[in-house]
C-alpha cells in the first residue's frame, strides 16, 4: 500500500537527528517516535519536537507495527547491528553515512533489505540535492565534452580531542568514513563507472585513525579523480569537475546549491543554481518516501561502490576497527 507520508522513527537524537526533526517540522510534520541509548535525552528530544512516543528500550522501535521508516543516526560502528534488526523487522531504513564500516556489512544489509522487500538507503545528502539531480543533463546540453578529471577537497577542523567520534577508533573515526564518503559519493555520481585503480597516502592521528588522506583514483574509462581530506585543518569543501572544454566548481558540495561553469575556450562563466542548502534533509526525506512508494532513486548501488573503495584503501592502510578484529 502506498501512502503520501510515512511514520518516521529516529534511532539517535544527536546533531543530525535534530536536523531531521527540523526538516519534518518545516513540512508541517513531526517524527512519529524516538529510540535513544540515553532515555532522558530521548525524552528531551521528544519534548523539543512535540513527539508523543519514546521507547523505554531502543529495541522496542523494531517491534512497533506503526513505524514505517527508521532513521539511524548513531556512530558508524553501531549501524550494522541496528540495520540487521530494523531490516529483519520489515522496516524501511535511511541510515546516516557512512552506512556501515565495510563492504561485508553493507552486502549483508543489502541482502536483508532484498529478502524483506524494504528500502535501504544511505543518508548521502548530495544524492538528493536538486543541483546534482539536474547537473548530468545540463552538462550534456552545454557540450563540454568528455569528463577528464575530478578534484575533491574536504577539510574540517576538529579539536584534538581523541575521545570524540571523529578521532576515536572505537567509534569508527577517521577522515575517510566521516568526510571522505562525501568526496567519493560525488565522484561516483559524476563518473561513468566506479574507479578501479586507487593510490593513496595517509597521516595518522594519535589514535591510529586517518587524520589526513590523499587519494588518486582512475576508472576503466580513463576518468581520474584526486581527493584530499583533513580532520584538523580547514580546506574549502570544493568539488571540481574537469571536462575537455570547461570546468565546473561546486562549493560546499555535500549540500551544494550552486555551480559555476568556466568555459575554457573563451573563459566566460555561467552560474547554475538549483535547490537550497537549507532544505537538504527535506529533499532526502521526500526521496526516501518516494522510494518506499516504489520510485527508488536513493542509489544504494553508489553507496556500495563507495564502500568498496573505502574498504579496499583502509585494508591497504592497515586501519582496522575493533569490530573487525
Ligand atoms: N549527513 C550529514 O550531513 C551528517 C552530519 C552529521 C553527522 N552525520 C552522521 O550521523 C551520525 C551521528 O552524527 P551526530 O553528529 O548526530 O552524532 P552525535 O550528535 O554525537 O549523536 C550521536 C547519537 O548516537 C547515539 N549513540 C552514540 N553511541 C551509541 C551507541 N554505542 N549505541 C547506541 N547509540 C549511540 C547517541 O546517544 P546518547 O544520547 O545516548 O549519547 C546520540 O543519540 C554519524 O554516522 C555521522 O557520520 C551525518
Amino acid at each position: 500500500m502506498t501512502k503520501e507520508h510515512y511514520n518516521w522513527a529516529t534511532l539517535g537524537t544527536g546533531v543530525i537527528a535534530n536536523e531531521l526533526a527540523q526538516a519534518l517540522q518545516s513540512q508541517g510534520r513531526r517524527i512519529y517516535s524516538v529510540a535513544n541509548r540515553t532515555h532522558e535525552k530521548g525524552l528531551a528530544f521528544a519534548q523539543k519536537y512535540g513527539i508523543d512516543k519514546v521507547y523505554d528500550k531502543i529495541d522496542d522501535v523494531f517491534d512497533d507495527p506503526d513505524v514505517d521508516i527508521i532513521y539511524i543516526s548513531t556512530p558508524h560502528n553501531t549501524h550494522i547491528n541496528f540495520l540487521r534488526k530494523a531490516l529483519a523487522a520489515g522496516k524501511h531504513v535511511l541510515c546516516e553515512k557512512s552506512i556501515t564500516l565495510n563492504s561485508d556489512e553493507l552486502d549483508e544489509a543489502i541482502q536483508l533489505a532484498q529478502e524483506n522487500n524494504v528500502v535501504l538507503a544511505e543518508a548521502m545528502t548530495l544524492f538528493h540535492m536538486p543541483l546534482y539531480r539536474q547537473l548530468p543533463a545540463l552538462i550534456d546540453s552545454r557540450e563540454l565534452g568528455p569528463l577528464k578529471m575530478i578534484q575533491m577537497n574536504f577539510g574540517s577542523y576538529k579539536e584534538y580531542d581523541m575521545t570524540n567520534r571523529f578521532f576515536s577508533r572505537s567509534l569508527a573515526g577517521g577522515a575517510l568514513l566521516d568526510i571522505g564518503v562525501y568526496a567519493l559519493s560525488f565522484i561516483r555520481w559524476f563518473m561513468s563507472e566506479s574507479p578501479s585503480q586507487i593510490l593513496s597516502q595517509i597521516k595518522l592521528a594519535p589514535t591510529g585513525v586517518d587524520e589526513q588522506v590523499g587519494m588518486l583514483l582512475t576508472n576503466a574509462a580513463g576518468e581520474m579523480a584526486t581527493v584530499t581530506l583533513s580532520l584538523h585543518a580547514k580546506q574549502p569543501k570544493r568539488g571540481t569537475l574537469i571536462y575537455e572544454k570547461g570546468y565546473i566548481e561546486i562549493f560546499d558540495y555535500p549540500r551544494g546549491e550552486k555551480a559555476t561553469i568556466t568555459y575554457t575556450e573563451d573563459g566566460h562563466q555561467e552560474t547554475i543554481e538549483y535547490g537550497q542548502t537549507a532544505k537538504a534533509l527535506s529533499y532526502e526525506i521526500n526521496d526516501m518516501e518516494k522510494a518506499v512508494n516504489g520510485n527508488n532513486t536513493m542509489h544504494i548501488d553508489y553507496s556500495k561502490d563507495v564502500m568498496d573503495i573505502m574498504t579496499a584503501v583502509r585494508k591497504e592502510w592497515g586501519i582496522i576497527y575493533p569490530e573487525e578484529e
